[in-house]
């Protein structure tokens, strides 16, 4: 079984208390996101192998630690996840991007693939697949199934705001991949919105409603 980590930062957690509000507009939704994005990253990357380099400070010459080589890919699920990648890419700016655009049928709930652009080498890269909310988890679980076809081993899920269902799904469908988010909230409604949630967060990162 995978784990969650679920962050409980009080930086993130009151954040996160602002992109609930019905009240906050896109701008700052999507700064907002960016910076917990940032946040959740630092965390996310905790176990990259570090190597052991020579550098010649002013002072003389030392060993120190930099990150191994090990390559990233950060994969957003269009179109909300687009509102994740900028905050992990500023920590880490070799992270190549790729895309993976699914929509939730509003009638079955099931996801619609739409379009698949990953990496040439993306199979050696650990992936970050991004995705604010983790609702019933048809999106994530899809979006895991493809890249696992295109031979990639490595993969985190990194959301916001989960549902339980949601990480009950994915976990079920993918018991490999570790799944990370700021917050775990109570249930889906009727109609699989995240309860208390924050909305559709594609539109209100980017003002389509
Ligand atoms: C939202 C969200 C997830 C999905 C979660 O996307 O960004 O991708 O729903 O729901 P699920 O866990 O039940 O699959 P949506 O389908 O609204 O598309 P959008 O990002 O283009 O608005
Ligand atoms: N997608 C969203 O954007 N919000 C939810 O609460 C559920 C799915």
């Amino acid at each position: 079984m995978s784990t969650v980590h679920v962050f409980d930062h009080p930086l993130i957690q009151h954040k996160l208390s602002i992109m609930r509000d019905e009240k906050t507009g896109p701008k700052e939704f999507r700064e907002l996101l960016t910076e917990i994005s940032t946040l959740m990253a630092f965390e996310v990357t905790r176990d990259l192998p570090l190597k052991e380099v020579v550098v010649k400070t002013p002072i003389c010459e030392t060993r120190t630690n930099m990150i191994a080589g090990k390559k990233l890919a950060i994969v957003p699920i269009l179109r909300a996840g687009l509102g994740m990648v900028d905050g992990i890419r500023s920590l880490v700016p070799t992270a190549k991007v790729g895309h993976i655009g699914l929509y939730r049928d509003p009638k079955t709930l099931e996801p619609v693939e739409y379009y698949c652009k990953l990496p040439a080498d993306a199979e050696e890269r650990e992936i970050l697949l991004v995705d604010p909310m983790l609702a019933t988890g048809g999106s994530s679980s899809a979006a895991i199934g493809f890249i696992k076809k295109r031979g990639c081993t490595n993969i985190k899920l990194v959301s916001l705001i989960a549902a339980p269902e949601g990480i009950a799904r994915v976990q079920e469908d993918h018991p490999d991949v570790d799944i990370f988010v700021a917050h775990v909230d109570e249930k889906l409604n009727e109609h699989g919105y995240i309860v208390p949630g924050l909305g559709d967060a594609g539109d209100r990162l980017f003002g389509t409603k």
